[in-house]
């Protein structure tokens, strides 16, 4: 099939790699001059594991092209994916100026028959607005659906082609039939095509990744719990994810979600409840909870260093907001960092794919450091604050031999506490026994 990416961020890039992977001929449209080059010539603009070997074999099979002319990428496809931002505007709402503007281009460009297929992340009703604008002008026929992407950073290829569902908002049978074509080898496993209306699958999206973010919210609220009664969270989580009406699944406790996706949604469906006049009285708590959990480690630290901090030197493991991306949207090291300039701290940092993101925002303000054992040199405190695996098993005694002082501070539950007593270090993690080493006794 001849299909069309509109945006050539994240969203646009996974989804136009993966659908030439399966023999079709894609054309990406992106009106950034110098990235359509940078892509013709081969290059990966973003971190995402497996895309650049997909990237690169389409490109050279000329199943994968790229340009800045929306005209002609209107030609080419039947269909046409708008992966387009939807930024946070002021109120936290979704900004549709990107997709609307687009759709009112589509209006005037088409020639024939089109499925224009909205993935970004949109507010119930934007389907109708994109018909409305692009109805406007259009001369011939075409047909809005709505196609969210379940995609995670880090595992978007896999998740891409092996969706464990396909969800489609269509009221048009032309339109859902060639979707199914579309994504038919996707899903040979039996995992299911979910049709539906415009507005319930624009929502499912919404639905899906708030009830995730309230999932991890409330296990941080159980963690923060369990660290005044004395309990152990590790285990309450493996006593309550047992039950499969639960599931083992985003469980894990720890300074908080972030990213492009779960912060954004959740605050634009609680602004779109606001605007019918609902009050998602969760969502309100999940988005307070939150923020208040990306600097939970702070009181730990200020407590353990008599609350001064001033000319302290901590090491920081950990920059993106998980691991396997360069993302750093929203990422709790941030808000740490934030916290820890104010108070006077040197921070020397490592991650494995995000410093350079971070290195652009507090340019001189931090040190960088080769490898996670470069930012230990005579520090007082190591802080953790991604769960690359990387970071899972270190050399505890080089640690030990590098740091000035001897406390960790990890936001990921890394270490397992009988592990940590026996090293000898004081450690301080998220809803469990916090560990005092014998010098600090
Ligand atoms: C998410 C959704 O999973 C995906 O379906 C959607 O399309 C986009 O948003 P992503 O943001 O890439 O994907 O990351 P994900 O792996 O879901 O993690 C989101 C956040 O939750 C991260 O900050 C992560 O650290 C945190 N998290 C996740 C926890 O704190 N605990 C968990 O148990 C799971």
């Amino acid at each position: 099939m001849k299909i069309t990416v509109v945006g050539t961020g994240y969203v646009g890039l996974v989804t136009g790699t993966c659908l030439s992977e399966t023999g079709n001929e894609v054309l990406c449209v992106d009106i950034d001059m110098d990235k359509v080059k940078k892509m013709q010539q081969g290059e990966v603009p973003i971190y995402e594991p497996h895309l650049d070997v997909l990237f690169e074999r389409n490109i050279n099979a000329g199943r994968l092209t790229f340009t800045t002319s929306l005209q002609e990428g209107l030609d080419h496809g039947e269909i046409i994916f708008l992966a387009l931002p939807t930024p946070e505007d002021e109120d936290g709402s979704a900004d549709l100026s990107y997709v609307l503007g687009v759709a009112n281009q589509i209006g005037k460009l088409i020639k024939d028959y089109k499925v224009v297929v909205d993935k970004s992340t949109v507010p119930v009703g934007t389907a109708e607005k994109v018909q409305a604008a692009i109805s406007k002008n259009a001369t011939c026929d075409f047909d809005v659906v709505s196609n969210p992407e379940f995609l995670r950073e880090g595992f978007a290829v896999d998740d891409f082609l092996k969706p464990e569902r396909i969800v489609i908002g269509s009221s048009s049978e032309r339109a859902t039939e060639l979707m199914k074509k579309l994504y038919k080898p996707f899903v040979r496993s039996g995992n299911p095509i979910i049709i539906m209306d415009e507005k319930s699958a624009e929502l499912t999206k919404y639905a899906a990744n708030s009830f995730l973010a309230a999932k991890i919210t409330f296990m941080n609220e159980i963690a923060n719990y369990c660290e005044k009664v004395g309990a152990d969270v590790d285990k309450v989580r493996i006593g309550m994810g047992t039950d499969s009406r639960i599931g083992k699944r985003f469980l894990f406790p720890g300074i908080g979600y972030g990213g492009s996706c779960f912060p954004k949604d959740v605050k634009a469906l609680y602004n779109s409840g606001k605007e019918v006049s609902y009050n998602f009285q969760i969502l309100d708590s999940v988005i307070k909870v939150n923020q208040n959990q990306k600097i939970a480690l702070l009181p730990k630290i200020k407590e353990y260093f008599n609350n001064n901090l001033n000319d302290k030197s901590f090491a920081i493991w950990g920059l993106a907001f998980k691991p396997e991306t360069d993302d750093i949207r929203e990422a709790p090291s941030l808000y740490i960092i934030n916290e820890l300039l104010k108070e006077g701290v040197n921070i020397k940092a490592f991650d494995p794919e995000a410093m350079n993101n971070v290195k652009k925002k507090y340019d001189g303000q931090i040190d960088f450091a080769n490898s996670m054992y470069e930012t230990l040199k005579e520090v007082d405190a190591l802080i953790i604050c991604t769960e690359w695996s990387i970071f899972r098993t270190p050399n505890f005694s080089k640690i030990k031999d590098l740091m000035k002082g001897d406390v960790i501070f990890d936001g990921r539950n890394l270490y397992d506490l009988e592990d940590l007593k026996k090293e000898n270090l004081s450690y301080f993690s998220i809803g469990r026994e916090a560990i005092t080493s014998e010098r600090q006794l």
